[in-house]
């Protein structure tokens, strides 16, 4: 395998139309993306080239199997201007681990990591300065074999792009517990980061957001009242100045902003706990005043204070965001490592390297 990406760059740029104090989600992408093929049972074709529509045949398999996976990381800027990644390798990992599940070749971690971080180089200038604001980096794969029939593809397409976002939620979010619909079974495809698992969340989320509610609150495939997560991030539940949060059985995402969350909340010598939890059980704790917060993490979301949870008849309302501990605690600690200005133990901060003569 030849792992040298060729690099063409735009013409010009567009970030000098990027109003950066006001950024939608999701909808502004920078000059450049990546692209690798997978042909012959192996990766080729790197390339860093302008950002572009790509072209597929309408019996692309991706499209009509699914065979579908996706990342998402963030390249922030410290307070000296450097731009800094994430645990960028967590991200490879977690894309491998999908890539298995969903029966698709994984991409060797070493082209992974010098694709972003040559992506990033290049779009350096489409990193936010504003707290709370990054580059989002969508590393994604699919299948690209040109027939119908349910069978493995024989070739895939991987594509990174970036685009700079601000928060994923501009203010707490309120959540339904869904007992009718699930999000994913064990033994499922719930721990992968699969397109389809977020497809089968929208008829749900849209009948949520048509009772007054900003998400769901999914619950286990069987007995409908474990708790596993919210359609865009893992949950925590603050009781009793303890931190619980669900264990990962195989139905829930492994998130790299939870996991990161945990070692955090370890580090502050608070007690963390991973297990099965019950819907009913947050209800009783709410009933004898030990609900203290609840909270969501994401690399999208970072850390999304909940406001309210809706369980059958039950409406627990947490209390004000100002009047919370941990949960601002942990988003200013992230907050502070990906600015460069809080310790980083763990050596979760990776600079990005300096591309020359480019
Ligand atoms: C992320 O947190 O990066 C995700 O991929 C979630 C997505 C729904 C925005």
């Amino acid at each position: 395998m030849n792992n040298i990406i060729k690099i063409t760059k735009s013409s010009r740029s567009n970030v000098s139309n990027v109003d950066f104090d006001n950024i939608p989600f999701g909808r502004t992408f920078s000059d450049h993306m990546f692209e690798a093929d997978y042909i012959n049972g192996e990766w080729t074709n790197f390339e860093i080239k302008p950002f572009d529509r790509i072209s597929i045949h309408p019996a692309n398999l991706a499209l009509h199997y699914g065979q579908s996976i996706f990342e998402g990381m963030k390249a922030s800027l410290s307070i000296n201007g450097d731009p800094l990644f994430f645990r960028p390798e967590q991200h490879s990992i977690r894309m491998n681990a999908s890539a298995r599940r969903m029966c698709m070749p994984e991409f060797p971690q070493e082209v992974f990591l010098d694709a972003i971080h040559k992506l990033v180089a290049i779009e350096k200038e489409w990193i936010p300065k504003k707290k709370g604001s990054a580059l989002y980096i969508r590393p994604f794969m699919f299948a690209n074999g040109e027939f119908i029939g349910v069978k493995e593809s024989d070739t895939y397409k991987f594509i990174i792009f970036t685009g700079p976002v601000g928060p994923y939620y501009a203010k707490p979010v309120s959540l339904i517990a869904e007992e009718h619909y699930v999000r994913a079974a064990v033994g499922g495809v719930g721990e992968a980061k699969a397109a389809g698992n977020y497809a089968a969340s929208l008829l749900p989320a849209r009948l949520a957001k048509e009772k007054g509610y900003d998400q769901i609150l999914w619950l286990d495939a069987v007995e409908h009242k474990y708790v596993q997560e919210v359609g865009t991030m893992n949950i925590f539940f603050v009781i009793d100045g303890k931190v619980l949060t669900p264990k990962t059985d195989g139905a829930i995402l492994k998130g790299i902003t939870r996991k990161t969350v945990l070692q955090l909340l370890e580090d502050k010598g608070i007690e963390t706990i991973e297990e099965l939890i019950d819907i009913n059980d947050i209800v009783e704790a709410h009933k004898a005043g030990l609900l203290q917060e609840v909270f969501g993490t994401g690399t999208a979301a970072v850390v999304s204070h909940v406001s309210k949870i809706m369980y059958r008849d039950t409406l627990i309302e947490l209390p004000p965001v100002e009047n919370r501990k941990v949960g601002p605690m942990i988003k200013e600690t992230i907050d502070g490592l990906r600015a460069g200005t809080i310790e980083d133990r763990h050596n979760w901060i990776v600079p990005v390297k300096q591309l020359v003569n480019v």
